[in-house]
């Protein structure tokens, strides 16, 4: 299936594995680039060396191009910027802010310069300092989240910038897939349903969340704070939404979920930990490889598009 985004990044298929903090590792990456999507490395808050060797370790199962998610407040994205050269990484999105200062540096190298973004004006800022395309992402997501829809993001960006757009947000099957199409991108990207993976490194009761949440059983916190988060309801929102009423100082919001993503992943806290899943978690219901998932969404979606 050709599209722009295909084009642009030597892939098969125009579905993109959002980087994902803790989860997006390399295991799920490589196994998705390997279904032939494109698998991407979420480098959160690590340090360079260890993205480094996630890079390494991905090329060690597929010869396809991957790409690595870059958190611009990182205090490491320097240097993550820099390993993201030196290992020839084909492809890097980025969030929280704006890659301006090294587009140049990977521009010059070849790397696919790819930011998410939660409005036009980000998305044209993003256009004229030389990015590729841009991922349009609407609120239904999983993790941090901006306030617009997919519904209503996708096409605006569409309409006010000339490079591909890729849609994520509430994309979870080839009914999302065909609609995204319809709304203007050229490609998705999803998180949620590779949470569920079995490839994912996520615990299995976090899976087992994410299979049994219900449409409405993601909750926002961190709306106070400027930093907006959706994940599945439990114990932590609830003491977190209760905090927020009562006006509970940043310092003390922080400190409820100090590590609780990795205590969810890696532990399969699913009471204390947070659980970042999208709305479209309710659409997830079973564990499938990212090869069964590929092509579930391909063919349902080729179906609705008469291609
Ligand atoms: C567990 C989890 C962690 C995420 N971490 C990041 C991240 O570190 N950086 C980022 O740009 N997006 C992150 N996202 C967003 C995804 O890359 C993707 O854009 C989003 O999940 C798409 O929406 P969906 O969840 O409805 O499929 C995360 C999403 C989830 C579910």
């Amino acid at each position: 299936m050709k599209t722009a985004v295909t084009e642009l990044l030597g892939i098969e298929y125009p579905i993109i594995q959002g980087g994902m903090a803790w989860v997006g590792e390399y295991h799920l990456a490589a196994a998705v680039s390997e279904a032939g999507g494109l698998g991407i490395i979420g480098a959160a808050s690590a340090p360079a060396d260890i993205v480094r060797q996630q890079v390494r370790e991905a090329r060690k199962l597929t010869s396809r191009p991957i790409g690595v998610n870059v958190m611009l407040l990182n205090p490491n994205a320097d240097g993550v910027a820099e390993v993201i050269v030196e290992e020839g990484v084909e492809v890097v999105t980025t969030g929280a802010g704006s890659p301006a200062k090294y587009m140049d540096m990977w521009k010059a190298a070849g790397v696919k310069v790819i930011p998410v973004v939660a409005s036009v004006a980000m998305a044209k800022m993003m256009e004229r300092s030389g990015a590729d395309a841009v991922v349009a992402e609407g609120m239904e997501s999983g993790g941090h989240i901006g306030s617009a829809t997919t519904m209503t993001l996708v096409p605006q960006v569409a309409d006010a910038v000339n490079i591909p757009v890729i849609a994520a947000g509430g994309i979870a099957d080839g009914r999302g897939f065909a609609a995204a199409f319809m709304l203007g991108a050229q490609a998705v990207q999803m998180g949620t349903r590779f949470v569920a993976a079995s490839e994912s490194i996520a615990h299995d009761n976090y899976k087992q969340k994410v299979i049994k949440a219900r449409d409405i059983d993601s909750e926002i916190t961190g709306m106070s704070t400027g930093h907006p988060i959706r994940q599945i309801r439990n114990k932590m929102t609830r003491e977190y939404l209760k905090l927020e009423k009562e006006g509970a100082s940043f310092e003390e919001l922080e400190y409820l979920t100090l590590g609780s993503l990795r205590k969810a992943v890696m532990e399969g806290d699913v009471v204390n930990g947070t659980l970042m899943a999208g709305q479209c978690a309710g659409m997830v219901s079973r564990v499938q490889s990212c090869r069964e998932i590929i092509e579930e969404i391909i063919h349902d979606g080729s179906v609705l598009l008469k291609i």
